[in-house]
């Protein structure tokens, strides 16, 4: 059991650390923030299969729906609201293993069942943006993920 485990998270390290050297590529030649956030949802959505991958810019008190892929979701989430709100208040990624223990979880889609909201820092230290992920299966996202996926959204220069 061990054993497995140990290999699939060195096929998700392996999977992210190709990933991050795309991504990296892809920002040297690119600037556009809409245009780039366009592509990394799409990086990281096809690499690994995901239900939804997208992000949500701060727009006043609100959170707007900025590039993503997967089904239609919410255009708008509210400062403290749901887990990209949640987020994006405490500053800090959450990782939710099961959606329906968080309370005031958003529910976009029910075929949702774990998710990870990582916020996306300007020069000064404020939340401008959020990546959320979500996933079909129940424990998808660990400390690897919030690794990778803060490290990557680190790259986007706001
Ligand atoms: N589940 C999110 C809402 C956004 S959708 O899942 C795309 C939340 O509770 O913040």
């Amino acid at each position: 059991m061990a054993e497995c485990l140990i290999i699939s998270d060195g096929n998700k390290n392996d999977k992210y650390n190709v990933l991050y050297k795309q991504i990296r590529s892809l920002l040297d030649s690119e600037n556009d923030l809409i245009s780039n956030m366009a592509n990394i949802s799409s990086m990281i959505h096809h690499t690994f299969g995901f239900w939804w991958t997208g992000f949500y810019r701060v727009s006043a008190d609100e959170l707007v729906l900025g590039p993503f892929q997967g089904p239609i979701a919410c255009s708008r989430i509210r400062f403290g609201k749901g887990v990209c709100g949640t987020a994006w208040k405490d500053a800090r990624t959450v990782i939710v293993p099961d959606v329906d223990r968080f309370p005031g979880h958003i529910a976009c889609s029910s075929t949702s069942r774990s998710e990870i909201v990582v916020p996306i820092f300007d020069v000064s230290g404020v939340v401008t943006a959020v990546l959320d992920i979500d996933s079909e299966h129940l424990n998808t996202f660990d400390n690897t993920d919030k690794e990778w996926l803060e490290k990557i959204v680190a790259e986007l220069k706001y």
